[in-house]
């Protein structure tokens, strides 16, 4: 028995993790031949051989044509059903989902009332069959013109309450500051969605000030290049500013050279909030149990800070207050019980 059936085991709670880089490799070459959407890659082997990214901008085309292939509302069901399947299978009780509906929009016209119903139908599926619960955070490319910024905060504001949480920035942080996109935050803070934008990863601390200050974050996707700056680790441990870790995708894009050179066991020095996530897990070969399971092996953390990286996914979601408690609850007593069976 060992800390890695523990992990296997123990409830989890993500926060971070694409809807799009999270197709299944079978279902993503079926979509592509059914959708004719064709990829250079006809067999898992070759898709994983074409998941070896240079670099950021190499990863966003393959992420692009990975989209491409997804045509019609029932697709989007379809992935979140196998997508929710998976996350059920690792004891993920509740997952954040990010979805960039105007790439969808934009390529086949498919309005976003019709991609959230879809998305909705395998929700409500996988919370009565399976026990698990998602929401979407609902996010906009940098590279795309600030102009429909808006209307996809308006389409995110208009879904809170019916499987939206929050609204969030992704795609290429280099030469897209948070700036770019204020007056779309702003539309979205002031109607009370909360803001989880990317930033950190590509760009350093000049990204996360933006997201902070300009943005109003709740909390930053990634975040971990705040280490190249004192004075915002200082800001971002005195808010407990959540931060959304991925480790593997980190290494993946070549923002670390490996989990060895992680900043993750310093931000846990630090005093930071931190929470580990996968981010596109079949794209970095990954999945959150094995973040977990490398994170914990790599920089040698113990069960009682594995449990609080879990315990913090959990304080920093956006479900009510009523089901934090019943989930941490049922969490900490579940900790208890595996702990006894597993260590
Ligand atoms: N979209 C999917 N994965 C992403 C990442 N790691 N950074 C920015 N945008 C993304
Ligand atoms: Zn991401």
């Amino acid at each position: 028995m060992s800390l890695h059936s523990y992990i296997r085991a123990m409830p989890k709670v993500e926060l971070h993790v694409h809807l799009e880089g999270s197709v299944r490799p079978t279902t993503l070459l079926a979509l592509s031949h059914r959708n004719k959407a064709p990829l250079p890659a006809r067999t898992v082997a070759e898709l994983e051989q074409w998941y070896k990214f240079r670099d950021f901008r190499h990863f966003l085309g393959i992420y692009f044509a990975v989209s491409r292939c997804i045509r019609a509302p029932e697709d989007l069901e379809l992935i979140t059903r196998e997508f929710l399947s998976g996350q059920a299978r690792q004891n993920i009780l509740h997952s954040e989902v990010t979805l960039t509906p105007y790439t969808h929009y934009v390529n086949y016209g498919i309005e976003f009332g019709d991609q959230l119903q879809a998305i909705n139908e395998a929700r409500r599926w996988a919370e009565e069959e399976l026990g698990v619960t998602m929401s979407l955070t609902i996010d906009y490319s940098r590279e795309q013109e600030v102009g429909p910024s808006l209307m996809v905060a308006d389409w995110a504001i208009g879904g809170l309450g019916n499987g939206v949480s929050a609204f969030g920035l992704g795609g290429p942080e280099v030469g897209n500051p948070p700036e770019k996109f204020r007056a779309a935050f702003e539309r979205a803070n002031s109607a009370g969605l909360p803001c989880v934008p990317h930033a950190g990863e590509t760009v350093g601390p000049e990204s996360v000030w933006g997201a902070l200050r300009t943005l109003h974050a709740a909390r930053i996707g990634h975040g971990v290049r705040c280490m190249e700056d004192a004075e915002l680790v200082s800001e971002l441990r005195a808010r407990q500013t959540p931060l959304e870790v991925c480790p593997t995708s980190n290494v993946c894009l070549k923002i670390f050279d490996s989990l060895h050179t992680h900043p993750l066991p310093a931000m846990l020095d630090e005093g930071l909030f931190v929470t580990i996530n996968s981010d596109d897990p079949p794209m970095f070969g990954t999945t959150l149990t094995d973040e977990y399971i490398a994170t914990a092996d790599v920089c040698t953390l113990d069960v009682e800070v594995v449990d609080r990286l879990v315990l913090n996914a959990l304080q920093a979601s956006f479900l009510t207050e009523e089901k934090k408690t019943r989930l941490r609850n049922d969490c900490v007593g579940t900790f208890s019980t595996l702990r006894k069976r597993h260590l």
